[in-house]
Order: C-alpha cells, then sequence, then structure tokens
C-alpha cells in the first residue's frame, strides 16, 4: 500500500506504476495489455499519461487498452469510461486504432457480454475455459467496497465462469457490462487507485477490517494500493482518524 499526500500526487504515482509496468512488459514480452476502469479518479492519471514527459516515454506502439468495465451509454455521453479514456488520453497518444477495444456498449448487454468474451478469447488466443491474463488491470474502489461492476449484494461478483457479464448498478445506475472477478485476479498486477474521504470507510474494510465479502477484497494476487491521505484517513496509524486501540 502506498499512501500519496494529495490527489494529484496519487494521479503522479499511477502514471509512473502504468509507466514502468508498460516499459517492462514491453521489454520483456513485447507487448503491454492493460484494462481499465472507469469512474472519476484514473481520469487525472490518463490526463498525465497523454503528456509530456510520459507520452515520448511510453511504448504505444506495442500496448493494448481493454476496459475492467463500461457504462451501457454512447461514448459521447459524460458516463461513457470508453468515451473518457479517448477524451483523456487515447485520442490524445500515438497508440494504433487497433490496439484499442472498448466493450461493445451500444448492444443489449447480454449480447455485448458476449461479443467482448469472444473477442477477449481472440485477441489472447485463449483455449476453451481459461481466462485471459491482462498484464496489469487498472481498478478503483467505491464507497461501498465495490471494484469494476462488481457490486456487493448481486450476483455478479460470485459469477466464475464467464469472462464477462452484464450489470445492473451503479452510479449512474445504468446497463453496465463487467470483467469477473476470476479475470480480474488471472491479471499479472492488479493496481488499485483511490481518493478521497468519501472512501475511507471502504479503505479500512478491506485493507484493514478484512471484510470479505466486499467484492474489492476478493481480488487476489499481486496488487499494489494507491491511496491519498484523505481516502487512508482511517487506518491505523494514518493521522485524521484510524483505529484506536480497541480497533474502533
Ligand atoms: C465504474 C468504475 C468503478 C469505479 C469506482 C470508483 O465504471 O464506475 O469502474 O468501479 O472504479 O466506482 O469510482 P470513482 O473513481 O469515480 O470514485
Amino acid at each position: 500500500m502506498i499512501i500519496l499526500p494529495d490527489e494529484p500526487g496519487l494521479s503522479r504515482a499511477l502514471a509512473d506504476c502504468i509507466l514502468h509496468s508498460a516499459s517492462h512488459c514491453v521489454s520483456t514480452q513485447g507487448r503491454f495489455y492493460v484494462a481499465l476502469s472507469g469512474g472519476s479518479t484514473p481520469r487525472a492519471a490518463h490526463r498525465l499519461l497523454a503528456g509530456e514527459p510520459v507520452r515520448s516515454a511510453f511504448p504505444w506502439e506495442h500496448t493494448s487498452v481493454f476496459w475492467v468495465d463500461e457504462r451501457c451509454v454512447n461514448p459521447d455521453d459524460p458516463a461513457s469510461n470508453y468515451g473518457n479514456a479517448c477524451r483523456d488520453l487515447l485520442d490524445r497518444v500515438p497508440i494504433p486504432r487497433k490496439n484499442i477495444f472498448p466493450m461493445p456498449a451500444e448492444q443489449p448487454p447480454d449480447l455485448g457480454a458476449i461479443e467482448y468474451e469472444r473477442l477477449l478469447a481472440s485477441v489472447f488466443e485463449l483455449p476453451p475455459d481459461a481466462f485471459p491474463r491482462f498484464d496489469l488491470v487498472l481498478l478503483g474502489l467505491g464507497n461501498d467496497g465495490h471494484t469494476a461492476s462488481l457490486f456487493p449484494g448481486d450476483p455478479a461478483p460470485a459469477e466464475n465462469g464467464r469472462l464477462v457479464i452484464p450489470v445492473l448498478g451503479g452510479v449512474p445506475k445504468v446497463d453496465r457490462l463487467t470483467l469477473t472477478l476470476p479475470v480480474l485476479n488471472a491479471a499479472a498486477e492488479k493496481v488499485f487507485g483511490v481518493s478521497g474521504r468519501e472512501k475511507a470507510d471502504a479503505v479500512r474494510a478491506v485493507l484493514e477490517s478484512g471484510e470479505t465479502r466486499l467484492p474489492a477484497s476478493q481480488v487476489s494476487g499481486t496488487r499494489t494500493w494507491f491511496i491519498d491521505m484523505e481516502a487512508a484517513s482511517k487506518l491505523a496509524g494514518t493521522s485524521g482518524g484510524g483505529l484506536n486501540e480497541n480497533g474502533g
């Protein structure tokens, strides 16, 4: 877990982490397959990736971009994760358009999920029943402990056979497509970016209280948490609160 002083510091740390991972993956395996989350937290990091000096250092030619989840809206809609990633990043860097794989958000969600599963199976050359191994999945954390579009109390987090499923929920409450937990867990690196005091309870629940029922707690393997001080404020040992000796 890496605690940053503020949101700008968090965004710089996320951008540096993604650049480092991309450079390492391209130098060792010739490619970097990354899946982006939506929401507001990653947007400043996306904009940093589109600016110098990171833009020129990034191996765009060998990078392929996918999505962790998507709201089933038009790309021009401000809620569109793909649309926002294009506006903040992908329209501003020399990544080949053929390396950008948006979720099919304008189809009926059931069909869109199947179509993206087929795309992943093709791009990753998956044998039957295998899960794609992204080099990095960039994840957020909701106030309720959700990640991707895997919401507590919804059946989606328990799905362990499919790669992509339709979900209704979140804020805004819309139809969504989301990667399933087995796909997230198959990734080489899971990087969480969390900012803001409104996330402090969820951060504490996931990172300290061991709330295993929360979807974000069920992401396993190599995880890196980038958290700003506000979001970390209820963790034991941080200023502004934290656990007392009774854990309260
Ligand atoms: C989405 C995201 C979602 C997001 C969290 C945090 O499409 O809504 O993938 O999982 O990461 O809700 O969102 P914020 O960064 O806006 O707080």
